[in-house]
């Protein structure tokens, strides 16, 4: 039977997917206020989307089920956007079905906006998987964004291998193994694609008791850069966003404690915790024509926590 013909399910038995009847309506709306005698110009944009390019574009965000992932997923969406939102274990492929539901139920009847996927990054099948989500449910591959990631506090000298092996697998070979299935469709079809790695103001500085993890963050940048030079002469552009600090699930316990969380705002200069909209933002403006000449870049956000803030008073 043609694709065409073929119901969602069908055509994604394996995954966790669903397709409603609607019509999907973006509101575009921009507030431009301009002083024009002054020649300065202020440009408010109240809702998404921002990039009219990236409507129809398809997405694959590794560990989209919470956090990071999740706002970047759920921006790409609302950017007009098709995603994969892979989640990893049991615990969260409900958050990633939801999601993947709310796009659905919007879309045009038929069509499907989101799957959610199940995966583990660190194996070549699972991400193989993810791979051919994308092309089997949306027919193309433009974006990857590798995102999961995990961090747990050791003192150095206590690290147990196995924690060392586990952060180097996840956070390290999954952005390997997502770069490298993205890579080699963009080569073998001749796409413009773009990668984001998810780095860290930590690909820079270094962290105490969270050595495995400070140590793939900053892999992650040369490795980014790598590829980045590797491809750039085929439209190929490959950058890494490194947050700081930013509300998200994984760092709930931290932030959530008034003292522990004044210590962490302390290191800011801007003296907030970052938004998970902070990060999307970057993600969005990183897969835009808008970013078309960036490339190998780190794109710190971070409210200047990676400007060493202990010399803001110019001592030293
Ligand atoms: C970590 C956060 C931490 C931040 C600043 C991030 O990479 O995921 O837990 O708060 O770096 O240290």
């Amino acid at each position: 039977m043609p694709y065409a013909e073929l119901t969602a399910s069908q055509r994604i038995s394996s995954l966790a997917c669903s397709s409603h009847t609607g019509r999907e309506r973006f509101g575009w709306r921009f507030e431009i206020h301009a002083t024009m005698l002054g020649a300065q110009y202020k440009t408010k944009s109240k809702e998404v989307p921002m990039y009219p390019e990236l409507q129809g574009q398809v997405a694959v965000v590794t560990g989209a089920a919470s956090g990071l992932g999740y706002g970047i997923a759920k921006r790409y969406l609302d950017e007009g956007m098709n995603v994969v939102i892979n989640y990893h274990s049991d615990k969260r492929r409900e958050h990633a079905e939801e999601l993947a539901a709310r796009y659905n139920e919007k879309a045009d009847a038929g069509k499907l906006r989101a799957v959610a996927a199940q995966a583990d990054v660190t194996q070549e099948d699972e991400i193989d998987k993810l791979r051919h989500a994308a092309l089997e449910v949306f027919g193309r591959l433009d974006v990857w964004v590798n995102n999961a990631g995990l961090e747990a506090r050791h003192p150095s000298h206590k690290l147990p291998k196995e924690a060392w092996d586990k952060t180097i697998a996840v956070n390290l070979t999954g952005v390997f193994l997502g770069s490298r299935a993205a890579l080699a469709h963009f080569v073998e079809h001749d796409v413009r694609g773009r990668i984001i790695n998810l780095s860290s103001v930590h690909e820079v500085i270094p962290w105490p008791t969270f050595s495995d993890y400070a140590t793939t963050k900053s892999g992650i940048m040369m490795y980014t850069k790598s590829i980045a030079l590797e491809y750039a002469r085929l439209g190929i552009r490959v950058n890494c966003i490194a947050p700081g600090a930013i509300e998200t699930p994984i760092n709930a316990e931290k932030f959530d404690d008034p003292e522990l969380r004044g210590r962490t705002e302390n290191m800011i200069p801007m003296h907030r915790i970052g938004k998970v909209t902070d990060v999307a933002n970057a993600a969005a403006w990183l897969v835009s024509g808008q970013s078309r000449y960036v490339t190998g870049h780190s794109l710190f956000v971070d409210g200047g926590m990676s400007l060493y803030p202990s010399f803001e008073r110019g001592d030293g």
